[in-house]
C-alpha cells in the first residue's frame, strides 16, 4: 500500500490515510507528554522501542484470539493497521493500586486489588480525559451497550493473557489504557500497547520501567523501555 495524506497527529503518534481505505498507517514519535500535554519532552528512540512492543504485544495476543487492528510493522517507526473509527472512550484495567486510583480511593501505591478494576475516562483533551461510567457513555451516546460489552470483555481478557505473560517475564502488570474502535461492523482493539500506556514493575525490585520515570523526573526512561523490549524478546524469538 502508498502512504497517502496524514489523518492526524497525536501526542505521540502520527496516522496517514493509505492507498487501502481500510488500511491506515501509524508512525511513531519520540515525543513524550505527560499531564494531559503540559509536560513535554523528546526521548531518544522512544518511537522506535514503543513500535516495536507495540507490535510484539499486538501478535502476542492476536495468537490469543483478541482481535486488534495490528497488520504488520513496517520499519523501526511504522506499522499498518486496520483503519478504525475510534471510540471516544479510553479504557484503564488495573492490578495493583497506582497513580490516579491512589489518590481517589486514597489507597497507598503498591495496595493489590481483590480482583481486576476497569474504568472509563471520555477521551477528550480539552478536558483532560475526565473519568466516566456506563450510564455517561450511553446518554451521551458514545458508544452502545453492546460494543460497552464487547469492550469490557476484551479489556478484561487482554488483562488475564497479559499479566500472566507479564508474570512470566519478572514484570507485575501494574495498570494499562486501552482504546477501541469500529472497523466494518466489529470493535477491535487499536492504538497501541506500550510502557507510554502501561505501568510495569520489576517484580522482584518492584522497579518502575515504564513511563512514570518521565512523569516523576526520574530518568532512564529508554533504558527502562529497552529492558521491556529485551525481556518480551527473550519470550517472543524473532
Ligand atoms: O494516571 P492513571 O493512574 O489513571 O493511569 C492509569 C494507566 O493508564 C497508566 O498505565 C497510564 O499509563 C495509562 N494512561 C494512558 N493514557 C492516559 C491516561 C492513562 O495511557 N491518557
Amino acid at each position: 500500500v502508498e502512504k497517502l495524506e496524514q489523518l492526524y497527529e497525536g501526542k505521540a503518534k502520527k496516522i496517514y490515510a493509505t492507498s487501502d481505505p481500510n488500511i491506515y498507517w501509524v508512525a511513531y514519535k519520540d515525543s513524550a507528554t505527560a499531564f494531559n500535554g503540559v509536560k513535554k519532552a523528546e526521548i531518544d528512540n522512544k518511537g522506535i522501542l514503543n513500535n516495536r512492543i507495540s507490535a510484539l504485544f499486538f501478535q502476542y495476543l492476536e495468537k490469543q484470539g483478541i482481535p486488534t487492528h495490528f497488520v504488520e510493522q513496517l520499519s523501526d517507526r511504522e506499522m499498518l493497521v486496520k483503519s478504525l473509527r475510534i471510540i471516544p472512550v479510553e479504557v484503564v484495567a488495573r492490578n495493583i493500586v497506582a497513580g490516579s486510583l491512589a489518590k481517589r480511593v486514597g489507597r497507598p501505591e503498591g495496595t493489590v486489588l481483590a480482583k481486576p478494576v476497569l474504568e472509563f475516562y471520555y477521551k477528550d483533551d480539552e478536558l483532560g480525559d475526565p473519568l466516566i461510567n456506563d450510564y455517561h457513555i450511553a446518554a451521551l451516546d458514545l458508544a452502545t451497550p453492546e460494543q460497552m460489552d464487547t469492550i469490557a470483555s476484551i479489556a478484561l481478557r487482554v488483562n488475564d493473557i497479559l499479566k500472566t505473560f507479564m508474570a512470566d517475564l519478572g514484570i507485575d502488570l501494574v495498570d494499562f489504557k486501552l482504546e477501541f474502535g469500529v472497523h466494518g461492523d466489529t470493535v477491535i482493539l487499536g492504538d497501541e500497547i506500550s510502557p507510554d500506556t502501561c505501568r510495569f514493575w520489576d517484580s522482584e525490585t518492584k522497579e518502575k520501567l515504564d513511563k512514570d520515570r518521565f512523569r516523576r523526573d526520574m530518568g532512564g526512561l529508554e533504558e527502562a523501555y529497552q529492558e521491556i523490549l529485551r525481556r518480551l524478546e527473550s519470550k517472543l524469538a524473532n
